[in-house]
């Protein structure tokens, strides 16, 4: 284990398994229907990896890159990189790595349904339900956690622990 993570939430094992599960259920849902999935950068890489291997579908894939800035009066969204695609009638499953106040999420979601997406729903890793600030739920959850900061499988602290395999709880001095 990493020195700065106190404790493993999940392991390899855990997320492969989690990811079987919900890839049968996707699977189920849009068998006949016109599928892209969308990453968000850079945390749902892994994770978007992990998924697809158990949705065998003919889905396409796509990636998004936005940032969420703390302003004095709220927070923006900024789409530093775009989808490549047009997304008219398609149906569209959002990968996120975790969701917690709902602000990226419920912004792109509403983005893309703008654009004339026939469907959009989200599947997280993880979800800090909460945390949540924003009237958002995702249809697929991996593991509802509590309000802790994690990193792993995709998630950073300053850009680093995104490569550890496992999903862990970050010791609080690493960051206080
Ligand atoms: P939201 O817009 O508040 O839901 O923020 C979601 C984003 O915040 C995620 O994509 C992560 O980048 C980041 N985030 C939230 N909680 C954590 C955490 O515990 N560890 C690492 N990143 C986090």
């Amino acid at each position: 284990m990493h020195k700065n993570v106190k404790e493993i939430l999940y392991t390899q094992d855990e997320i492969a398994f989690k990811c079987k599960e919900l890839g049968k259920r996707i699977m189920n849902d849009y068998h006949d229907k016109d599928l892209i999935l969308i990453g968000l950068l850079k945390g749902s890489v892994p994770f978007l990896a992990e998924l697809s291997k158990y949705i065998s579908l003919d889905v396409t894939f796509d990636y998004m890159d936005v940032s969420s800035y703390e302003g004095t009066q709220s927070r923006t969204v900024t789409i530093k990189k775009d989808i490549e695609q047009d997304v008219t009638g398609k149906d569209i499953l959002l990968v996120e790595d975790i969701l917690d106040t709902g602000k990226t999420l419920s912004t792109v979601k509403a983005m893309l349904e703008e654009r004339g997406a026939a469907s959009v729903e989200i599947v997280t890793m993880l979800d800090k339900k909460e945390c949540r600030q924003f009237p958002i739920e995702a249809k697929y959850v991996g593991y509802e956690i509590p309000n802790a900061f994690v990193v792993g499988f995709g998630l950073d602290f300053n850009e680093k622990y995104r490569n550890l395999p496992y999903v862990g709880i970050l010791k609080e001095e690493c960051y206080q």
